[in-house]
């Protein structure tokens, strides 16, 4: 069974291949960062525009490298949330078009349990924990942790109640004039700096959030804080000419997201055996290490998806649309575009 995969929910145009939810015949993977990087951010009516341009070129492609013609496409699956709306209705409309065009069926996927879907791609089933396990999904948009017990079960068990973790690292590189996306740009600039240079806020959760009834505050996140920290800071502090400061900064700034990821993961993998971490900021490099140390401190097995399918990717979509996550049959030809879309709301 081949899916093609399309996910447009943000600012990367990918289409992929995936043969039995499992197997990556091809993965392409068009960012617009480039485009833009000067506004410090995504603008999201260039990337909606810029996801039109890109998709008919990135679905062939996609459908080259895995040297398939499209008769051998079996099923249509597409991000239908959450994400950016102008962004998701391209791929939407994009997808729902195709399915129509092949006669196939559509898969409409959620974004966040794709990227929790992420760590199976390219591995043998055999080598994979059994479920259930903890997931903490750490991206651009969301960071949030949750209890996966499959893949349509999913109970959340802490979230952020401002910034996601991606979006600090993304402002913090802005403030210090790193560049987008911020998260790569901070990783490279903290190499050699000192972690204890400066103590940034870590954005402990003491009281539950009344926007979040049920959630343990000890499992919730916020990092809105860190970022103003960091803007003081620099009013206090501005950074020299020849900007020596920058190291132990972005050091000091990535030690207080990574240790605020690290203290909630620690007590929600409690008494279980999987941590799985998966989404663009699973990718850095200091979480990566510490997490790693802290499964063998504690004794859980650690779960991390290959680098290329870390951050967004279409594998992830088709991977889960083949294993059986997603709205399938004919209501999913009906389905909107849901920005704010939930994990586990099917
Ligand atoms: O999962 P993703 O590609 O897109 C969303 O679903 O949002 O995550 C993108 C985020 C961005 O905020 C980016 O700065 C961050 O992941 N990121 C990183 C690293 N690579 C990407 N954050 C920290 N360290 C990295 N190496
Ligand atoms: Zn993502």
């Amino acid at each position: 069974m081949n899916i093609l995969g399309i996910e447009t929910s943000c600012d990367e145009t990918a289409a992929a291949v995936v043969r039995d939810g499992r197997r990556v015949l091809s993965s392409v993977v068009s960012s617009q960062a480039d485009v833009h990087g000067p506004y410090g951010g995504v603008v999201p009516e260039i990337a909606s525009r810029q996801h039109a341009e890109r998709l008919p070129g990135v679905t062939a492609e996609a459908l080259r490298q895995a040297d398939v013609d499209w008769p051998a496409i079996d099923a249509v699956a597409v991000t239908y949330g959450p994400g950016l709306a102008t962004s998701l209705v391209v791929g939407l409309a994009f997808a729902k078009s195709l399915a129509l065009r092949l006669d196939r069926p559509l898969v409409g996927v959620n974004h966040l349990e794709a990227h929790v879907y992420s760590v199976f791609l390219g591995r043998e089933p055999e080598s994979m924990p059994e479920y259930p396990w903890i997931a903490l999904i750490v991206s651009g948009g969301h960071t949030c942790l949750v209890r996966v017990e499959g893949v349509r079960r999913y109970g959340l068990l802490g979230q952020t109640v401002d910034d996601a973790a991606g979006e600090a690292f993304d402002k913090g590189a802005n403030l210090l004039g790193l560049g987008y996306p911020g998260g790569p740009a901070i990783d490279a600039a903290a190499d050699g700096g000192n972690a204890r240079a400066v103590r940034f806020p870590v954005g402990r959760q003491r009281r539950e959030s009344a926007r979040f009834p049920g959630l343990r505050a000890d499992l919730c996140f916020s990092f809105s804080g860190l970022k103003t920290a960091l803007l003081y800071h620099l009013k206090a502090h501005p950074l020299s000419a020849a900007r020596e400061e920058v190291p132990d900064l972005a050091a000091s700034y990535q030690e207080a997201i990574v240790k605020a990821l690290e203290s909630r993961c620690a007590r929600a993998v409690r008494g279980e055996t999987c941590l799985a971490v998966v989404g663009g900021v699973s990718l850095n490099r200091v979480l990566r290490a510490r997490m790693e140390a802290l499964a063998e401190k504690r004794g859980f097995r650690l779960v991390l998806a290959e680098r290329r399918y870390g951050a967004d990717n279409a594998a992830m979509i088709a991977g889960l649309a083949g294993a059986g996550g997603g709205v399938a049959g004919p209501e999913a030809l009906c389905l909107d575009v849901d920005p704010n879309l939930a994990i586990g709301a099917q």
